[in-house]
Formats: structure tokens, C-alpha cells, sequence
């Protein structure tokens, strides 16, 4: 079927329409192509298709510098310059707030880092292939569980790609089977320049140890290698075995140092999350003696970064491994007037229903707030509340909530912490006065 994409949406679909007016939504296209496209899941109002042929391609279509990129599901975005990017991602996230009926100043989209190099986190998953080749893949964005080969990203650093090259030939140097082990994931600051980097399997032996140990304490950038079990494959039945190097690393953001543990979540994009702070700590604007509270705070990077005129900044996070680090951070920078609570969000609120704080910073994941916690929220006393979302759809979601609540929000700047990917992240900030 021919197909003329007419824009992008969010979540990196391009969209046309077929002569009946129906909506077909295709990855990797670009505005102003002209496609073959074969429907690969149809719905009532609309269908998903995949390109066949480029019958004419749109003049903002580039060749990807990635060889994977066809398809690779780390990015959807690489076919379209850079530049070009940008102003679809503004669009995007402007239609976003529209659609759900949110007026409000949009500041135009920022560019915080290099669009290429930038990601300080990756993950790579191992095959065998029949002829005991191993080779390191990538989720193939077509099929649910489907992998295609890649033995590097060009979002990465060319040390995470060169100590990948250097597993996979340590690994095809024998005919032992892989066995258990399934994943490798790479960490790193790229301001300190280290590195750590995790050898996962789903049973507790590690096949080639001895040999990996060998290569990899070689590299000298990675300061830090563990091997991590992770029974069944869970995210939540992991066991952590350090093989060589410190527990942690460290990441430099303007003057401060954090140190970051394998189960903490740490900003992806080092390079650019200066750029976000900077954002953050602007809009806040924590006057001197104020008092902050940081909701999902990680390691206690935002809470840290606005302490330097506050009186006190409480952090509270879920998961304990980020509090232990937090508190560190806050030794090692020689901050005192930070504290941090390890204490699911809605719950400690609701126990702490009376307290008053001047600003209150909210930086939930993807899937953003409960409308329970945005009716707790709005009924606190404060002055300014700051909502860092990576995710557009539920930030328009809860802004709306917080609407429903007398809250406004009263601007809002989007930032392309993710480039080539469809990710957007935003920085609003929302008060109690209309
Ligand atoms: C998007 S990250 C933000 C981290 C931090 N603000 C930063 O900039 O690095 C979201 C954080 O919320 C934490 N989290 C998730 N659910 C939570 C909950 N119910 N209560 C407290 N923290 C939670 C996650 O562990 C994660 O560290």
C-alpha cells in the first residue's frame, strides 16, 4: 500500500493516512516520504504498518550513520538530521499540551549535549549463534522478543564499544558455550572517565570468568566489575558479586561529585543533564533560607544541586541502594543541610500530610504521578511545586490533574535529553496561584 507520511507523533511513529481516512502509523518514516508499507496490526481506528519500499524519500530524510539503525530499536530517529529533530520534537511536545487542553507558555526546545556519544548506560544482550559464535544484539524493534546482531551504538563512548569488541573476542576465542550468561550492561562518567561494567547471568557461575577477569582488568578505565545474577531474568531477583575494582563509580555535574551504585538510577545523558539542573534550579529559584523537598530523588543529585542557599532539602526515594548513595554525595561534596529518606513517596507523604516546604521538586518515571499523590501534593503548603517528566503523555495527564485540583502550570521548557530517540524530557513548574 502507498502511504504519505504527513508528520511524526510521539513515540516515534510517522502517521499517514489511507484513502478511507484511516490512520497508519509507521516507525522509522520520515514527514514527506512516500512509502510501500505493508499493515502489520490493524485496529478499528487505526493500523501499524512497516516500510517496504522508500518510493520517494522526504527531503529531510539522511542516510543513518548507524549500520544497525534499520532495525535497531535503540533509536527511531537517526534517518532525520539533526536540526530537523529538534523542530519535530518541539512540535511533538507542543501538540501534546494542546491536545490535552493545557495553556501555558512552551519555552522552545532545548539542545543539552552532543546529539551522538551521550548515553551513559547501556545494556547489550549475548546470543550463541549455531556455530558457537557468540554476538552481542540488540532489541529489534519489529517483533516483541525479536534481537538483531550489533556490536556497538553510536550513542555510547568508543571505550563502552571497544570493551563490548573486546568481551565478544575474549568469548569466540573458544568453543565453550555461553551458558548462563545473557547480558552485559556498561556504565559510566563521562567526566571522570570511569567506567563500570556488569556481566549478567540468570544462574549463579559465571561462564568465562577467569578470561574475562583477565581482559577486562586490563582496560583501565573500568574501575568497577561485578558479576550480577539476576535469577529468572528479573529485575527484581538480582544478587550483585563484585569480581574486581571499587562497588561504585563517579560522575562530575558542574562542581559536584556523585558516586553511583550499580542499582541506582543516574540521568542518561551526562552531558546534557547540567544543561536540565541548570533548568531546574532557574525555574525553582531557591531563595536564600527556603526549605526543599526533592520526591523521587535517586541519588540526590537535583536536591544537592539546589542546597547551596537553601535551609534544609529532605530527599525521599524508593530504593535504598540510591539513598546510600545520596547520603554520600552529600558527604563527599560536604553538604550539610541535605537529608535524604529512603520511603515510597504516597506513603510518606501521607504520614507527613502537615509539613511545609518552599518548594517542592517532583521527578517521578515514565509512568508519572498517581492522581492520590497530585491530590496530596496540591493540598500541601507551598509556594512553587517543579515537575521534571521524560514522559510528555502522563506529564499533560497530571497537569491536568493538578488543574482539576486549582493548581496552573505556569510554563514549561522541553529538553532533548534523549537525541535520535523519540524521548522528551520537560521541566514545568505549577503553583497554587491561578
Ligand atoms: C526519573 S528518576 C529521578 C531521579 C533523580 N531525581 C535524578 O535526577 O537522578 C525517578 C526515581 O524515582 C524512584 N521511585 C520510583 N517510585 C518511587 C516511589 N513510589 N517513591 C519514591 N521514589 C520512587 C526511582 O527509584 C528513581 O530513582
Amino acid at each position: 500500500m502507498k502511504l504519505k507520511i504527513e508528520k511524526l507523533i510521539y513515540e516515534g511513529w510517522g502517521i499517514g493516512h489511507d484513502e478511507k481516512g484511516m490512520a497508519i502509523f509507521v516507525k522509522k518514516s520520515v514527514p514527506g516520504d512516500i512509502l510501500e508499507v505493508k499493515i502489520i496490526k490493524e485496529k478499528k481506528t487505526y493500523a501499524e504498518a512497516v516500510i517496504k519500499k522508500i518510493i520517494k524519500p522526504s527531503l529531510q530524510r539522511i542516510e543513518p550513520p548507524c549500520p544497525y539503525f534499520n532495525l535497531c530499536g535503540g533509536c527511531e530517529h537517526q534517518n532525520i538530521d539533526y536540526a530537523d529533530q529538534l523542530k519535530f520534537k518541539d512540535e511533538i511536545f507542543r501538540e501534546t499540551l494542546e491536545r490535552a487542553g493545557i495553556k501555558t507558555e512552551i519555552l522552545p526546545i532545548i539542545q543539552p549535549s552532543e546529539p551522538f556519544y551521550y548515553r551513559n548506560s547501556i545494556r547489550f544482550f549475548l546470543i550463541e549463534k549455531e556455530d558457537v559464535q557468540k554476538v552481542f544484539t540488540r532489541h529489534n524493534y519489529l517483533y516483541a522478543d525479536g534481537l538483531v546482531e550489533a556490536e556497538s551504538c553510536l550513542l555510547q563512548s568508543e571505550y563502552s564499544n571497544k570493551i563490548l569488541k573486546t568481551i565478544a573476542k575474549t568469548l569466540n576465542s573458544s568453543d565453550k558455550k555461553l551458558g548462563s550468561l545473557y547480558q552485559v550492561k556498561i556504565r559510566e562518567g563521562k567526566a571522570t572517565g570511569d567506567f563500570m561494567v556488569e556481566l549478567i547471568t540468570d544462574s549463579d557461575t559465571l561462564p568465562f570468568e577467569n578470561e574475562l577477569k583477565g581482559v577486562l582488568k586490563k582496560m583501565i578505565k573500568i574501575k568497577s566489575l561485578y558479576h550480577t545474577i539476576s535469577y529468572g531474568r528479573s529485575p527484581q531477583n538480582i544478587k550483585r558479586r563484585m569480581l574486581s575494582g571499587s562497588p561504585i563509580i563517579y560522575e562530575k555535574i558542574g562542581k559536584y561529585t556523585f558516586q553511583i551504585s550499580p542499582e541506582s538510577f543516574f540521568q542518561t545523558n551526562s552531558l546534557g543533564v547540567k544543561t536540565l539542573y541548570n533548568k531546574i534550579k532557574e525555574f525553582t529559584d531557591v531563595q536564600m533560607g527556603e526549605t526543599v523537598l526533592d520526591l523521587f530523588c535517586g541519588t540526590g543529585t537535583i536536591g544537592i544541586y539546589l542546597s547551596t542557599l537553601a535551609k534544609d532539602v529532605v530527599g525521599i526515594e524508593l530504593v535504598q541502594s540510591a539513598i546510600n548513595d545520596a547520603n554520600a554525595n552529600a558527604k563527599i561534596n560536604n553538604i550539610k543541610n541535605c537529608e535524604f529518606v529512603c520511603a515510597d513517596t504516597n506513603k510518606w507523604l501521607s504520614k507527613n500530610k502537615t509539613v511545609k516546604f518552599d518548594k517542592i521538586i517532583v521527578d517521578p518515571p515514565r509512568a508519572g504521578l498517581s492522581k492520590d499523590l497530585i491530590k496530596l501534593l496540591s493540598s500541601l503548603d507551598f509556594s512553587l511545586l517543579t515537575y521534571i517528566s521524560c514522559n510528555p503523555a502522563t506529564f499533560a495527564r497530571d497537569i491536568k490533574e493538578f488543574e482539576s485540583c486549582g493548581l496552573k502550570l505556569k510554563k514549561v521548557q522541553p529538553l532533548d535529553m534523549f537525541p535520535q530517540t523519540h524521548h522528551l524530557e520537560c521541566v514545568g513548574i505549577i503553583s497554587k496561584k491561578v
